[in-house]
């Protein structure tokens, strides 16, 4: 129980990796707040947690007034914040020549603007404490040039920016702020962003040759909420089966001329 009594805010918790998160921090005795744009997949997901003390509330990242209110909540019924993992989010997969402004603006709105918000209004009460766990959910993208992902990925580039400051500003108030850096992992937003031929480049590209699970990001997230990673600060744990690190590979008979098999 390495989390016991610890208060947890996980936003975009209702699915995906979110809730995996969610039910991690759980099974080691923090009492967790969900909060997503879906307010009943927010409830029912922490529902589901089967702790009478978790909540499930709505919140829109994007939207200043929103955060501040769900800020508002939580320490009105708990009276603290200790671990907040900003990972709302949406995905993305459109050619840069295509790309719209008002596509653009949205995944800037809610990926970068809306984790800076959240990380904000938490931080300021975690400096009160003088304590706190802040991880952030970034991403393979926001490190290489990945067709298709020019406003993702530089949303998540500038969330992970974002991150080493927050490290350099939040230190003296024994806050610790780090990202998570997924590769591909099996979730409804990867159903939506990857067909068949993104998913084929993937399993081509991934050292390991498959897709991460939604439970593996959890146990990292476990990891950099616990007291076991006090002294790691500002930094970006890749976890995607060895992608960012891959240089030369060879796949026995295959080549990249057949990655339609997965
Ligand atoms: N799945 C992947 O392969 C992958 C890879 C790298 C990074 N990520 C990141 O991980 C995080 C979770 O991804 P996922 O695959 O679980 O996605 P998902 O779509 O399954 O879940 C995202 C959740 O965020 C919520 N959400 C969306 N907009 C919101 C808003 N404005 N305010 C509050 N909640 C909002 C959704 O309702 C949903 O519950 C995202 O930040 C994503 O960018 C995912």
């Amino acid at each position: 129980m390495r989390l016991e009594k610890k208060i947890a805010l996980v936003t975009g918790g209702a699915r995906g990796i979110g809730f995996a998160i969610a039910k991690r921090l759980a099974s080691e005795g923090a009492i967790l707040v969900i909060a997503d744009i879906n307010e009943q997949g927010a409830r029912e997901a922490a529902e589901a947690l089967g702790s009478e003390k978790s909540l499930g509330i709505a919140v829109n990242v994007a939207d200043e007034v929103s955060v501040n209110a769900m800020i508002r909540t939580i320490v009105d019924h708990y009276g603290r914040i200790d671990i907040l993992v900003n990972n709302a989010g949406i995905g993305g997969n459109t050619p840069f020549l295509d790309l719209r402004l008002e596509e653009w603006n949205r995944t800037i709105s809610i990926n970068l603007t809306g984790a800076f918000l959240v990380a904000q209004a938490c931080a300021r009460v975690m400096a009160e404490q003088g304590s706190g766990k802040i991880i952030n959910i970034a991403s393979l993208s926001g490190q290489r040039g990945g067709h298709g992902r020019a406003a993702y990925g530089a949303a998540k580039a500038g969330l992970e920016l974002l991150t080493k400051v927050m490290a350099v500003e939040l230190s003296e108030f024994g806050i610790n702020v780090n990202n998570i850096a997924p590769g591909a992992i099996e979730t409804e937003m990867a159903k939506f962003a990857h067909d068949r031929s993104t998913r084929a480049a993937y399993n081509y590209l991934i050292p390991m040759t498959r897709y991460g699970t939604p439970e593996e990001i959890a146990d990292a997230a476990l990891f950099l909420s616990s007291e076991e990673s006090n002294y790691i600060q500002g930094h970006t744990l890749n976890v995607d089966g060895g992608f960012r690190e891959a240089g030369l590979m060879f796949r026995g008979s295959k080549n990249l001329g057949q990655t339609d098999q997965p």
